[in-house]
């Protein structure tokens, strides 16, 4: 199989509040140029198709004068992230037979977890990345708690989230409600799609403390590396 990665860049960020998420700088570069040029080192990923404001993407892209050779395709998004993953899936070419989809929003994956989950979906033909839960969760109504829900089987979806297209294609097609993943459509068609483990640092992006915690983790990663490459 081939395996083609749709970027959803689409989303207004409005929690984040600073305009176009994708468009927001990330240590000085746009979000979404980290996952991109991750997707672009990753050896399991062969072609690229954006999905967000196209114009707009391209110049920063451009201006960034980032190297990029597995881009194929750009589209617009949709209203909801199920219609950017539709227009990403209608963009993709052909030849492409299973469809790895990240949020732009997830800055700092890694190629290893990318490798991971397309690897796992090449063998079952769906898998995700999730991880465990770990705190203790409450039920309850305004702000007092009903239940202690066990947590135990209980999982936070990532992305990416990697399938076979004709499975991703038909589930669109035929699903009447909204889901906020991909995977949930294949779970309602009946699809038995696989956990890969996640990392922690694969966090979401979604408010301003979350890109503090990004760059955060970004500056003490390249504090890391300095050290390291001081030692050799
Ligand atoms: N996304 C998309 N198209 C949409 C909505 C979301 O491509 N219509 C993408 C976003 O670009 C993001 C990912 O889906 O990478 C996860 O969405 P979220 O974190 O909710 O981003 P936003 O929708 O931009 O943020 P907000 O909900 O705060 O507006
Ligand atoms: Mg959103």
């Amino acid at each position: 199989m081939r395996t083609g990665a749709i970027l959803l860049c689409a989303g207004k960020g409005e929690r984040l509040g600073r305009g176009d998420k994708a468009l927001v700088p990330l240590c000085g570069r746009p979000l979404f140029l980290w996952s991109l040029e991750t997707l672009e080192r990753t050896a399991a990923i062969e072609s690229i198709t954006i999905v967000g404001p196209v114009k707009r993407l391209q110049a920063a892209l451009a201006l960034s004068a980032t190297p990029v050779s597995k881009i194929v395709a750009w589209t617009e998004g949709g209203r909801e992230r199920q219609d950017s993953v539709a227009r990403g899936l209608e963009a993709m070419p052909v030849e492409f037979d299973l469809a790895a989809i990240h949020d732009s929003a997830r800055a700092l994956v890694t190629s290893e977890l990318i490798g991971r989950v397309v690897a796992t979906a090449l063998e079952s033909g769906a898998a995700i990345a999730a991880l465990p839960l770990e705190d203790t969760l409450k039920r309850s109504t305004l702000d007092t708690i009903e239940a202690t829900v066990p947590r135990a089987g209980l999982w936070r979806a990532q992305t990416p989230q990697a399938f076979r297209r004709d499975w991703l294609e038909a589930a669109h097609r035929d699903t009447v409600g909204r889901a906020t993943d991909d995977a949930a459509l294949l779970e309602v068609a009946g699809h038995r799609v696989k956990l890969v483990r996640g990392d922690s640092s694969n966090f979401k992006i979604t408010s301003p403390e979350d890109l503090e915690l990004a760059e955060a983790w970004l500056l003490r990663q390249s504090a890391g590396s300095g050290a390291r490459n001081a030692e050799r």
